[in-house]
């Protein structure tokens, strides 16, 4: 941001790209909380513009004069020294981000999907203009987890990150396990409460999680992980069983982030996994959020809260808003994703215990079978439960840790043996020392 944007005794003039659920909440709140910002941080902001495509309808709590449909109003204004972007998209919202910050005008954005695909080219582009380039609202919305690890925790040496990172999901996995609902029902009750939307793809599947989980580990651990290096399974394939099965063996069923330093290369993924009834991630309830940080220096921390809604988002907005306002050129801050060159650990190499329930034909020497395909690629067998007998039988088995590679040519053996029926369920197991 120009020196002169935000000096001098006139406001800070803010122009906000969007204004649906966020952009709104940004509007109130600055209306609301003018004074305590001003007294706080010594400037008054001032709405300046507000894009959206359609200017005709009114918006509650927005001056319908601020209202424009041309994208040159915010981002070619220069009396505008801070553009907050809560449209969402990728494109035209790129191309908007990326003229703003030319001119020099900082940038708040609310968009994990852009952040987690074009993140370091738009850090960039804020560092050769001189504009800063926030993003605190794109991972958890009001729980200030990007702050902590670009401040609180820089000198730490963050070796793991491991999230509840999709309040939709959260919410999900506890209906099915608090009423033992099937995973459709529990989707329905989501969407009928707002927690879900019509079109849930982006959240069941993981996806939403992965570009959050993208943002938090390129911070914790200074490396660039674009979308592309986090592999997520979601929700959608699970199965009431064994959200049930999980329970009676000691654990409950998270959709989990799960970021590690392996070696020194970084390794992120996003897949439903069973956490151990005790482990404090696993009281992490209903829509929530949670991510807990882990380094040597500071052992864990966790922090805790609501990961979505306008409020919500909104507050972390103006936090980001005035932390640009109190940051000078040349800060730490502004080096916070400097690349540490960190390269991006293969996902075979990763390991972790494993819970894999399959039918089988309830015949001797079953399993000892399928014990020596697991001896064979050197998993081992942490826990058995068999129920039912004949040719429905079901084997329930929780292993210790091993890594992706061997468990998946293990399963492309087990699914050959001719006891087996169907499609063995696989799920990760967090454990101590054995990761996600
Ligand atoms: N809602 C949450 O809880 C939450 C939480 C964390 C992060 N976020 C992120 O915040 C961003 C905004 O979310 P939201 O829930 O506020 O979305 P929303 O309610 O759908 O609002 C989007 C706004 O952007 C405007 N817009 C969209 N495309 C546009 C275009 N091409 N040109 C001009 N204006 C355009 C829309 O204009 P019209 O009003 O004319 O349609 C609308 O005002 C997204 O990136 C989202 O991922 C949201």
């Amino acid at each position: 941001m120009s020196a002169a944007a935000a000096s001098g005794d006139g406001p800070v003039r803010v122009g906000l790209l969007g204004c649906g659920t966020v952009g709104q909440a940004v509007v109130r709140l600055i209306g609301e909380g003018g004074a305590t910002i001003e007294r706080a941080s010594g400037h008054r902001l001032e709405v300046a513009r507000v894009l959206v495509r359609d200017a005709s309808r009114a918006r509650p709590g927005v001056d319908p004069a601020l209202l424009t449909t041309d994208p040159a109003d915010v981002l070619d204004d220069p009396s505008i020294a801070i553009v907050i972007e809560v449209m969402g998209g990728l494109d035209p919202t790129l191309g908007h981000l990326r003229r703003a910050l030319a001119r020099g005008a900082s940038v708040v954005t609310a968009n994990k999907q852009l952040l987690s695909r074009h993140g370091p080219e738009l850090l960039a582009a804020a560092q050769d203009a001189g504009a800063e380039l926030r993003f605190e609202a794109s991972a958890c919305a009001a729980i200030p987890v990007i702050k902590v690890l670009r401040e609180s925790l820089l000198a730490a040496e963050i070796t793991a990150v491991t999230g509840i990172v999709n309040g939709t999901t959260n919410f999900i996995l506890t209906e099915m396990a608090r009423s033992g609902l099937a995973y459709g029902t529990a989707l329905e009750r989501a969407q009928e409460l707002g927690y879900a939307e019509a079109d849930p793809t982006e959240d069941v599947g993981g996806a939403d999680a992965a570009a959050k989980m993208a943002i938090l580990s390129s911070i914790a651990f200074h490396t660039r992980v674009h979308l592309d290096d986090v592999p997520y399974e979601g929700i959608d394939r699970l199965q009431a069983e064994d959200i049930e099965q999980a329970a009676a063996l000691g654990f409950v069923v998270k959709l989990l982030g799960v970021a590690r330093l392996v070696d020194g290369a970084v390794s992120v993924r996003v897949h439903p996994a069973l956490v151990p009834a005790g482990h404090r991630l696993a009281s992490v309830a209903g829509p929530d959020n949670a991510v807990l940080l882990e380094s040597r220096a500071t052992r864990e921390i966790m922090l805790v809260g609501p990961g979505a809604g306008g409020d919500e988002t909104a507050s972390a907005v103006l936090a980001d808003v005035l932390s640009i306002l109190g940051t000078h050129q040349g800060s730490f801050l502004h080096n916070a994703l400097a690349d540490a060159g960190r390269p991006i650990a293969p996902v075979g190499d990763v390991r972790s215990a494993f819970y894999l329930r399959m039918s089988v034909a309830d015949r001797p020497g079953v399993l000892a079978r399928i014990a020596s395909v697991f001896a064979e690629e050197d998993l081992s067998i942490r826990s058995v439960v068999q129920s039912g007998s004949g040719d429905g039988a079901s084997l329930v088995l929780v292993l210790h840790a091993g890594t992706e590679r061997r468990m998946a040519a293990a399963l492309e053996r087990i699914r050959g043996l001719e006891e087996v029926r169907g499609e063995p369920v696989m799920l990760r197991v967090l454990g101590s020392g054995e990761g996600g």
